[in-house]
């Protein structure tokens, strides 16, 4: 694990967009596993300078995201494919039919989990898998439980993950109560994970996931199996790393 610690969210954001733009110059067709949230907010827009400044062009790029809620659409708000696409795809020169997310609203949503992790078993390994960790050491949607999952899966969302997400909706009621995930599999097989945390209440969970025992309790706790992460975290989050 190569541990970075930084003193402002700027340059935390700038290093971890390099690391990524770095893998797209060495390879314009590389592919990319993304991920949402508040956390990566700032290095999407990193990437978006980059882009804007000529430094990178994602034309040719192929991006898998690791989860969508069921039951929002893709012009939901609150969708993740909405998140994306204010955040990043919209602003840059993406290729359209080269962006994959979960289908939140499909009829079978057992039958779209198995179509997602097909694509991405025939994408092979991901070139770069941009991460964060939930305050109850979530990745994705791969929720705290006596079992992980190596393959994409519908989820139960956690009455924590459901409470702490309800801030950006309207009400705790409006927040689905199932999501597609990718599995831990094509992350643990990435060629690089690029994973970023920020702010002090992701503290004690980075703790117990980075130097405590691996767990699926704490699903966030598998990374330290992986051979190539780079880890960024502001001064906040990393206090109580020894
Ligand atoms: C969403 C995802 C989640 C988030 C986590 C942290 O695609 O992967 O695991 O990374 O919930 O979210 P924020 O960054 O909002 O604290």
């Amino acid at each position: 694990m190569k541990l970075m610690v930084f003193k402002n969210e700027e340059d935390l954001d700038m290093a971890a967009a390099n690391s990524v733009v770095e893998v797209i110059k060495a390879n314009p067709k590389a592919t990319l596993g993304f991920a949402t949230g508040q956390t990566p907010v700032g290095l999407y827009q990193k990437l978006v300078q980059a882009y804007q400044n000529g430094l990178v062009s994602f034309k040719q790029v192929t991006t898998y995201n690791i989860d969508e809620y069921a039951g929002l659409a893709k012009d939901h708000p609150q969708s993740f494919y909405y998140f994306m696409k204010t955040h990043l795809f919209s602003q840059v020169d993406f290729t359209e039919g080269n962006i994959h997310i979960p289908d939140g609203i499909g009829p079978d949503l057992e039958e779209e989990a198995k179509r997602y992790e097909a694509m991405l078993k025939e994408a092979g390994q991901l070139d770069v898998q941009i991460l964060s960790i939930g305050l109850n050491g979530h990745i994705g949607f791969n929720e705290p439980g006596h079992t992980l999952h190596a393959e994409t899966h519908v989820v139960t969302l956690t009455e924590d993950t459901r409470e702490v997400n309800s801030r950006v909706f309207p009400s705790l009621a409006a927040v689905p109560t199932k999501a597609i995930t990718m599995g831990l599999g094509p992350m643990i097989k990435a060629k690089k994970i690029v994973f970023i945390a920020k702010g002090e209440s992701k503290a004690n969970i980075l703790k117990q996931a980075f130097q405590g025992p691996i767990d699926p309790l704490v699903p966030g706790s598998f990374l330290q199996l992986h051979p190539n992460i780079e880890v960024y975290l502001d001064e906040k989050a990393a206090q109580y790393f020894m």
